[in-house]
C-alpha cells in the first residue's frame, strides 16, 4: 500500500514491462485539493511509445483470443476480487489524485468491481446462435470473435470505473488493449492495470501509455488499433470520429450531457431537493450525468428554490479525505477557471445568482481548486448556462408552467444522456418515460447513479449510438462470424437448389 504522501515514479506498461517514454519526457500528477502534493511522475508518451504498445498488444492477441472464454472470465473475476480486497486503498488514492470525496471514490471502485463480476459471467455465456439452414444436411451457426487491438481513451472523472467499463468487456471478448488514461489521473489507471496483471492477465493483453492528447491521438490514428472506445468531450469526440471515419475504424463515443431534473407540482419536494443536491453537486458536478438543469413547476418554485439554496449553502467544501466534507475540489486550474467563466456568462445573460459563484480560498482551500456550489435562478432554456456542459458544481433552475413546457425544456439541448422527473402521478411518469429524449430516464431519482447491468449512453450529441455496460455490451466489443457446415457430401447452391429443400 502506498503512503499518502509518497510520490510514485511510474512507467508505461508495455508487454508487461515498465517503460519510460521514448523521449524521456515526464509529467506530474498532483492532488487537486493540495496542489503541492505530487502524487506521481509519469511518462509523457508520444507516437513512438504508442507504436510499441500497439505492437505488444498485437503480439499478445493470438494467444489471448484463443484462451478459452471461461478462463478469460476467471482472470477478470480474480481482478474484481483483488479490487474488492484493496477497495479502501484504491479509494483513498483516487480521492488524493482526483479529488472526489471518499464515499464517492469507494463508489467508483465499487462500480469497477461490479463490472468485473458482471462481465466475468459472460465467460460461460457469450452465446452464439444455431440457425436452421434452407438446405438439407447443412448446419448454420454464429459465434463471436474479437475486434483485435482496442484503443481505450478515458477521462479523469471516473478514474477506475470508466476504464473498467471498457477494458473488462474488451478483454472478455478476446481483444487486447492499448489504454491511454487521462493525464489528471494516471496513478489510478496504473493501479487498475497492475491489478489485472496480478490477477494473471498475460503480459501485453492490456498496455498503458500515459500522456496527453498527443498520445491519445496516436492511439486513435494508429493503423493497428481496430476500434476506439472514448469517453470525453463532444469536441474531441468529433475529431476522433472524423479520423475513425476516414480509417473505417469502429468508434464508440461517450460524450457530454446537460441533464435535467423535472420537478412537478405534485412531487415529494423534500425528495426532489435531496435528489437535485446530490445530482448537481455529487463529484462536484463533474459527471457527464450531472443534474445541471432543474426544471421546476412554478407552483412549487419558491419553496423548491428556498430549500435547495439553503441546503446548498450548508454543503461543506474541502479535501475529500475528510469525512465531514460534502464537496471536494474540481480537477485542475483550467477547469476551475472555466467553471467561473460560466458563472460570469450566467450573470451576463441575466440569470440570478442565488448562491455560490466564487472560487473558495479560505484557509487550506487556497492550496487547491475549490469552487462554491452554485445555483442560478430565473434561467431560460436557451441561455448558455442551460445549454453548455459546465462540468462543475453549477446548476440552473428553469421555471416552467406546464408538463408540456417541462418536457420540451428538458429536451431542448444538443445532448441526450440522462433526464429525470419527480412526480407521484403514474400517468405523467409514463408519459415522461416515453417523451424524454435521453438514453437514460429516472423517475423520482436524480440523473446520476447508473448501474452497470443496464446500458449506459445517450442520444443526440452525447454519442454516436453506442452503449456501454448492460447485457448487450459484448456486441460493442466483438463481431459476429457466421459459419455454414455442409455435410451433404455434394454441392448445394443456396437460393438456387430450391428442390433440395423439399
Ligand atoms: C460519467 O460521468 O462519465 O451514472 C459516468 C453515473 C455514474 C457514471 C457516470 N454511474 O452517474
Amino acid at each position: 500500500m502506498i503512503s499518502e504522501r509518497e510520490a510514485v515514479d511510474a512507467g508505461n506498461v508495455i508487454g508487461g514491462e515498465r517503460r519510460e517514454a521514448a523521449s524521456g519526457r515526464t509529467f506530474e500528477s498532483r492532488n487537486p485539493a493540495r496542489h503541492g502534493d505530487v502524487v506521481g511522475v509519469f511518462p509523457q508518451s508520444s507516437s513512438a511509445d504508442v507504436d510499441d504498445a500497439v505492437a505488444a498488444a498485437q503480439r499478445a492477441l493470438g494467444a489471448w483470443r484463443s484462451t478459452p472464454w471461461p478462463r478469460r472470465g476467471e482472470i477478470i473475476l480474480t481482478a474484481a476480487t483483488i479490487m474488492e480486497q484493496r477497495k479502501e486503498e484504491l479509494a483513498r488514492l483516487m480521492t488524493r489524485e482526483m479529488g472526489k470525496v471518499l464515499t464517492e471514490a469507494r463508489g467508483d471502485v465499487q462500480e469497477a468491481i461490479d463490472m468485473g463480476k458482471f462481465i466475468a459471467g459472460e465467460g460461460r455465456r457469450a452465446f452464439g446462435e444455431t440457425v436452421p439452414s434452407e438446405l438439407r444436411n447443412k448446419w448454420a451457426m454464429t459465434m463471436r470473435q474479437p475486434l483485435g487491438v482496442i484503443g481505450c481513451v478515458t477521462p479523469w472523472n471516473f478514474p477506475i470505473a470508466i476504464p473498467s467499463w471498457k477494458i473488462f468487456p474488451a478483454i472478455m471478448a478476446g481483444n487486447t488493449v492499448v489504454f491511454k488514461p487521462a493525464e489528471d489521473t494516471p496513478l489510478c489507471a496504473l493501479r487498475f492495470v497492475e491489478i489485472l496483471l496480478d490477477a494473471g492477465l498475460p503480459a501485453g493483453v492490456v498496455n498503458v501509455v500515459f500522456g496527453d492528447h498527443e498520445a491519445g491521438d496516436a492511439v486513435v490514428r494508429h493503423p493497428g488499433t481496430a476500434a476506439i472506445f472514448f469517453t470525453g468531450s463532444a469536441d474531441t469526440g468529433r475529431l476522433i470520429a472524423t479520423t475513425c471515419g476516414q480509417m473505417l475504424k469502429k468508434v464508440s463515443l461517450e460524450l457530454g450531457g446537460k441533464n435535467g431534473i423535472v420537478v412537478l407540482a405534485d412531487a415529494d419536494l423534500e425528495l426532489a431537493v435531496e435528489g437535485a443536491l446530490w445530482g448537481a453537486f455529487g463529484t462536484a458536478g463533474q459527471r457527464c450525468t450531472a443534474s445541471s438543469r432543474l426544471i421546476v413547476a412554478s407552483a412549487v418554485l419558491p419553496q423548491f428554490t428556498d430549500e435547495l439554496v439553503a441546503r446548498t449553502r450548508a454543503l461543506r467544501i474541502g479535501d475529500g479525505l475528510d469525512d465531514a466534507v460534502d464537496v471536494g475540489p474540481v480537477i485542475n486550474e483550467t477547469q476551475l477557471n472555466r467553471i467561473h467563466g460560466y458563472t460570469e456568462i450566467g450573470v451576463d445573460e441575466g440569470a440570478t445568482l442565488l448562491t455560490g459563484g466564487e472560487m473558495a480560498r479560505d484557509g487550506d482551500l487556497a492550496e487547491g481548486f475549490f469552487y462554491t456550489p452554485t445555483v442560478f435562478g430565473g434561467v431560460s432554456p436557451t441561455m448558455r448556462i442551460a445549454q453548455e456542459e459546465i462540468f462543475g458544481p453549477t446548476t440552473a433552475i428553469i421555471p416552467v408552467d406546464s408538463l408540456d413546457e417541462a418536457i420540451s425544456a428538458a429536451n431542448s439541448t444538443q445532448f441526450g444522456l440522462s433526464l429525470s422527473i419527480y412526480t407521484n402521478d403514474l400517468r405523467v411518469a409514463f408519459r415522461a418515460i416515453h417523451e424524454l429524449e435521453a438514453g437514460i430516464v429516472y423517475v423520482n431519482a436524480p440523473t446520476i447513479g447508473a448501474e452497470i447491468q443496464l446500458p449506459f449512453g445517450g442520444t443526440k450529441n452525447t454519442g454516436n449510438g453506442h452503449r456501454e455496460a448492460g447485457g448487450h455490451v459484448l456486441d460493442e466489443f466483438s463481431e459476429w462470424k457466421s459459419i455454414y457446415i455442409d455435410y451433404s457430401g455434394r454441392l448445394q447452391r443456396a437460393q438456387i437448389d430450391t428442390d433440395a429443400q423439399r
